[in-house]
């Protein structure tokens, strides 16, 4: 099986983890990478790859803009644009400057500075790095920058365990305290509550939950306990764009988990991103406030053909469309007691399921029989009906199975590996008692030549 991503985004050789670097500038979202050029992780030997794309959808792959040096390896961090010139990196005009953890085993890990004029094509690394150790904290990485309005400064949170920072140049940072949680790959950004004019800012621990809180550029005061934001173990190290034009806020994970991430088959090249995901917070009742994620409308360039499903006298186990990327809208009405919902992927008695649990009242995705045994599981996200009903799209792409539940306030994200090809998309109700109301399957395109490592993409 061939199992490279067809419109996720996926280097086209070696080893990718987290997404790292992410900017809007000037029409062009940036996205820099972990990235190793052979398909194993190196800890000594990580890069910072980099490409770029005018919709979060479609990408060009440019060259490694971030290489090991004396000081180590370089791993996870965050751009950011330095338009006023404040780090006096730049010659008049600002530009992008990265920051980013160097890390090396015989030292504890420090943050360091780079910069480029260029439009993040070539990059210099600042001479006095790095800019930040703290010799007591050999897990200090991932630094996340951002630039505070009100108390115009650049603010810095770090893992693992999150240290916050002020900086008014990007080179001395004050310590500003800690946010009292712990993750790889913190984020903190401000994201609008649906139906509220009001703005709350969102501490993400590294991809799995998110607190909600205020941040005044000093000190994160949550207003709630962690809060769930994909149920399925491969929602990884994500990180939010900075600087997109009209306050939105779009993030992306990488598909895996440390746990078997270098034991996935690799597709010429081996990790890929997750697709983009538009952030609100919602207030649902019985469960409060919720990160709502939305598939970023630009996914939808991307629907060729399209079958509308005839939902009168739908049977269990009847393939309805087949495919390997493909986007599945559906509302379904779960029976009493009942576990409904579409199955994908089948073949040969392979199977994932993506679905309703009523007598749980939980969504679900269960990759039990999806094909290789290595990410092998079942998972689960607490969730009401609205009325009588669920609406769930499906996003299906050769490796994985991306599911968002009620407009996007459950998600679950799966790796899966099918060993074979053909698979069909079916109904399923358990008792027979559930039933759709909507339902349709749209094919959708490939975002790079299909031949891999022909150098086209
Ligand atoms: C998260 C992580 C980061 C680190 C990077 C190394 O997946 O462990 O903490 O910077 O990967 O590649």
């Amino acid at each position: 099986m061939d199992y490279r991503p067809q419109y996720h985004f996926s280097p086209p050789t070696g080893w990718l983890n987290d997404p790292n670097g992410l900017i809007w500038q000037d029409g062009e979202y940036h996205m820099f990478y972990q990235w190793h050029p052979s398909t194993e992780f190196d800890g000594a030997g990580m890069c910072w790859h980099h490409a770029v794309s005018t919709d979060l959808v479609h990408w060009k792959h440019l060259e490694v803009a971030l290489a090991p040096d004396g000081l180590g390896a370089i791993w996870s961090g965050s751009a950011v644009a330095d338009v006023a010139n404040t780090s006096g990196l730049f010659e008049g005009a600002g530009g992008l400057a990265a920051v980013f953890t160097h890390h090396a085993p015989s030292h504890a890990e420090r943050q360091s500075i780079a910069y480029s004029t260029d439009r993040g094509r070539t990059w210099r690394k600042y001479a006095g790095n790095p800019v930040l150790g703290d010799d007591t904290c050999r897990d200090f990485r991932d630094p996340k920058v951002f630039w505070h309005g009100s108390t115009q400064r650049w603010v810095m949170v770090v893992g693992v365990e999150h240290q916050l920072f002020h900086s008014p140049n990007l080179k001395d940072w004050t310590p500003l305290g800690k946010t009292g949680f712990t993750s790889e790959c913190p984020d903190l950004f401000p994201v609008m509550v649906e139906g509220e004019n009001q703005v709350l800012w969102v501490l993400s621990l590294g991809g799995r939950q998110v607190v909600v809180g205020d941040f005044d550029g000093r000190v994160f005061v949550p207003q709630t306990g962690p809060i769930e934001v994909d149920g399925g173990m491969d929602f990884y190290a994500s990180q939010s764009w900075e600087n997109i034009p009209g306050g939105r806020r779009v993030w992306v994970g990488w598909l895996n988990n440390w746990k078997y991430a270098r034991q996935v088959p690799e597709f010429g090249a081996r990790g890929f991103m997750t697709i983009p995901r538009e952030l609100s917070l919602r207030r649902v009742a019985g469960k409060g406030l919720v990160l709502v994620q939305r598939p970023v409308p630009a996914l939808e360039a991307l629907r060729r053909d399209a079958w509308t499903i005839d939902v009168r006298g739908l049977q269990s186990g009847q393939p309805l469309a087949a495919g390997e990327a493909l986007e599945i809208e559906a509302t379904m009405r779960p029976g009493a007691g009942d576990c409904c919902g579409v199955k994908v992927a089948a073949a040969g008695g392979e199977e994932t399921l993506v679905g309703y649990d009523a007598a749980a009242g939980c969504a679900f995705v269960d990759r039990e029989r999806s094909g290789l045994a290595v990410t092998a599981g079942r998972f689960w996200v607490p969730m009401a009906v609205r009325g009588e009903t669920v609406d769930v799209r499906v996003f299906v792409d050769r490796c994985s199975v991306e599911a968002f539940f009620n407009d996007g306030e459950a998600v679950i994200s799966c790796q899966i590996y099918p060993t074979k090809s053909g698979g069909a998309v079916e109904w399923f109700s358990g008792n027979g008692k559930s039933a759709v109301r909507e339902m349709r399957v749209h094919r959708l395109a490939a975002i790079h030549a299909q031949q891999r490592n022909n150098g086209a993409d």
